[in-house]
């Protein structure tokens, strides 16, 4: 914690007074532009919302080679959605992008309330900004796929979000049975074959045979989100000391899926051979 005072500059987003939104609801209130720079060094731009009503926050941006990135917060469910809309390489016959969508669960205090993100301000929008704090990559084996037709229960945005995605929708087990916990229905979730049912099940990246099953990976990063509300202390005349909302941490974080595949041309991206 520190004061409003020894705030470093480095917190160039500035928590804005409720009034702010008020004022200006119809404007872009709750979007965020946020310059960042990839792994490959080109610098994109993110796109931040939130929807204090709907309880969401959505990050979307484009990667280097043109793969659309959606990432959806949805704390109504505590569902976490990632889409990629990967572009195909035409020259070799395949389909113009392929989508993938992955659900898990979203966990307290991963990234900042949705009326918190819908209050922030851009302070120096051509900044290119880096994160505070690096999380590192979380490694998630994706072992359940989901039926699109059933999966609206779970989050309202599958429908739209993950409409291209159709036959890619996956979760894991450990989030399924959180879900079933809160009443989510068990029909729309199918178990997917296991490595273990499968001696020799190679990585795609190994595999040289586009017709065999194998495990595909899938990896992303977001690069800058809100990750965490700071709080300053004000001090009144009597010195009666209280916190108060001054501004966010930022943070980057990297989700590498592995999910089985039937075929290894359903991942062309992994190992190209
Ligand atoms: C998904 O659910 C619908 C509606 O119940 C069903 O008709 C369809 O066969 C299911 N799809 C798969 C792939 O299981």
């Amino acid at each position: 914690m520190s004061t409003a005072r020894t705030r470093p500059p480095s917190v160039q987003l500035v928590y804005f007074l409720a009034a702010f939104c008020l004022l200006n609801w119809a404007a872009n209130c709750s979007e965020l532009r946020v310059r960042v720079r990839l792994t490959d060094g080109q610098v994109t731009e993110e796109i931040l919302e939130a929807d204090s009503e709907k309880d969401f926050i959505s990050l979307e941006f484009k990667e280097g080679d043109g793969t659309l990135i959606t990432f959806i917060a949805d704390f109504k469910q505590d569902v976490k959605l990632f889409r990629a809309l990967i572009l195909g390489e035409l020259e070799r016959g395949q389909n113009q992008y392929q989508a993938l969508c992955f659900l898990t669960r979203l966990l307290p205090n991963e990234i900042i309330p949705s009326e918190s993100m819908a209050k922030l301000r851009q302070e120096n929008p051509q900044a290119v900004r880096i994160a505070e704090e690096q999380r590192g990559v979380e490694p998630l084996t994706m072992d359940v796929a989901v039926n699109f037709s059933k999966a609206s229960q779970l989050s309202a945005h599958i429908h739209n979000v993950c409409a291209e995605a159709q036959d890619a929708i996956y979760t894991r087990e450990v989030d399924v049975k959180y879900w079933l916990d809160r009443g989510a229905d068990g029909s729309m979730f199918e178990i997917l074959p296991k490595a273990s049912d499968f001696p020799g099940l190679q990585s795609c990246q190994a595999s040289e045979d586009l017709w065999r099953p194998c495990t595909c990976q899938y990896s992303l990063r977001l690069e800058w989100y809100p990750c965490l509300l700071k709080f300053c202390r004000s001090r009144d005349n009597s010195g009666k000391v209280s916190p108060y909302k001054c501004g966010i941490k930022s943070c980057r974080k990297g989700y590498q899926f592995d999910y089985y595949v039937p075929q290894k041309q359903l991942c062309f991206w992994d190992g190209e051979t």
